[in-house]
């Protein structure tokens, strides 16, 4: 299939881009360069042989993304574009509400106009808010978000759902990662972070990279197994491959699903400070804070949707998704 990726040369898009093109398919990739660069592209050709075609495009503006769709017939798309700092959604909703939503909505205009009937679009585990017992099961359906960023995905979920409803031929996948981590085995690829990193493992490479003096723990008085935060994490190349079996799946089915993808499993935020400390051989310092407002005790996924719809099924274990993260930390430093 010839299928446009937008957010392409993003952290996940980036390496979707890989995994689709290693499954035969064509790439096409929208970004703006906002948080990625385009040096990508050439590391994804590096990976892939291949080198993407890429427009340097923000989806906002509807006049350039229209060229796109002219001078491309896509088989479908898959959508990442947009932005995703929680905290900063929090200070600038309408910034956040703009790109992620008038964005999408530009691009699911333009693929109602030129006939692209498949997608597969990127939500979050946020969209379950705190209103669910785990594992969270896609049948719950959508809880209340605690911030503007959440509630992009939940709406992008449902302006999705009602334009499906409205023209029967459509098709799309929803996918409600959990926590994506690590990098490619190359090195090549990885989540640059833009400033202060948010996320537990951006954090905690930076401090091993010597960027910060240590990690905030957020809380240990949960009831968990060591009262740190229990998350869902995933490889983001099993991820990358999640998305080759969801666009292959919208492209044979019609409808809309929303489907999980993670790996079911939980790690506390100790459990993973630990398998860094394997991958990188040294001891990382941290001390613990006060709780993280807003944040959740546990949270990990039901995939049983995943293997039943998609025959998805993640493959790599906590210790491979921090001894990735930790080689591309490296190549990051020697740059
Ligand atoms: P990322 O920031 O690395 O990638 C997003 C890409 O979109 C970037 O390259 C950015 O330049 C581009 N972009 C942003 N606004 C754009 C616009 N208006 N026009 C064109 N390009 C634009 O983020 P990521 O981690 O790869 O996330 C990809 C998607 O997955 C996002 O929609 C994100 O909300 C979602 N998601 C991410 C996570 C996570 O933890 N990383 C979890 C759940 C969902
Ligand atoms: C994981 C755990 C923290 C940083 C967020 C978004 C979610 C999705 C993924 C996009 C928690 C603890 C963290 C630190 C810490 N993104 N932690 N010290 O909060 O599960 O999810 O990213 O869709 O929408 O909300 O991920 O990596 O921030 O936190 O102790 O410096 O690590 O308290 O328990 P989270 P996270």
């Amino acid at each position: 299939m010839k299928i446009l990726v937008t957010g392409g040369t993003g952290y996940i898009g980036s390496h979707t881009c890989v995994e689709l093109i290693a499954s035969g398919h064509e790439v096409v990739i929208v970004d703006n360069l906002y948080n990625s660069s385009a040096d990508v592209i050439n590391k994804i050709e590096k990976i892939s042989g291949v080198k993407p075609a890429f427009y340097q495009t923000d989806i906002l503006d509807k006049e350039n993304l229209e060229k796109v769709f002219q001078e491309n017939k896509f088989d479908a798309v898959i959508h990442f574009a947009g932005y995703k700092a929680v905290g900063e959604s929090v200070a600038i909703p309408l910034t956040y509400y703009e790109n992620n939503i008038a964005g999408s909505i530009n691009l699911y205009q333009l693929m109602k106009k030129y006939q692209v009937r498949n997608l597969v679009f990127s939500s979050s585990a946020t969209v379950y808010g705190d209103d669910f017992e785990v594992p969270f099961k896609e049948e719950y359906g959508l809880g209340t978000t605690t911030n503007p960023y959440g509630t992009t995905k939940k709406m992008n979920e449902m302006i999705i759902t009602d334009m499906n409803k409205a023209d029967e031929n459509n098709s799309a996948v929803i996918l409600r990662y959990f926590n994506p981590i690590g990098a490619h085995e190359s090195g090549l690829i990885g989540e640059v972070p833009n400033g202060i990193p948010n996320n537990l493992v951006p954090y905690i490479a930076q401090v091993v990279a010597g960027q910060r003096d240590f990690l905030r723990v957020w809380g240990n008085d949960y009831d968990t197994v060591d009262g740190t935060g229990v998350r869902d994490y995933i490889h983001v190349v099993d991820l990358a491959k999640a998305h080759v079996k969801a666009i292959e799946y919208a492209a044979s089915h019609k409808g809309t699903e929303v489907i999980n993808v993670g790996t079911g499993k939980g790690y506390s935020v100790m459990q993973v400070l630990k398998a860094y400390e394997k991958a990188c051989g040294k001891q990382i310092p941290y001390k613990v804070m006060d709780r993280r407002p807003g944040d959740i005790a546990v949270c990990y996924a039901d995939t049983t949707k995943a293997e039943k719809l998609l025959g998805f099924k993640a493959q790599y274990d906590i210790d491979e998704m921090c001894a990735d993260s930790y080689r591309f930390t490296c190549n990051l430093a020697k740059q």
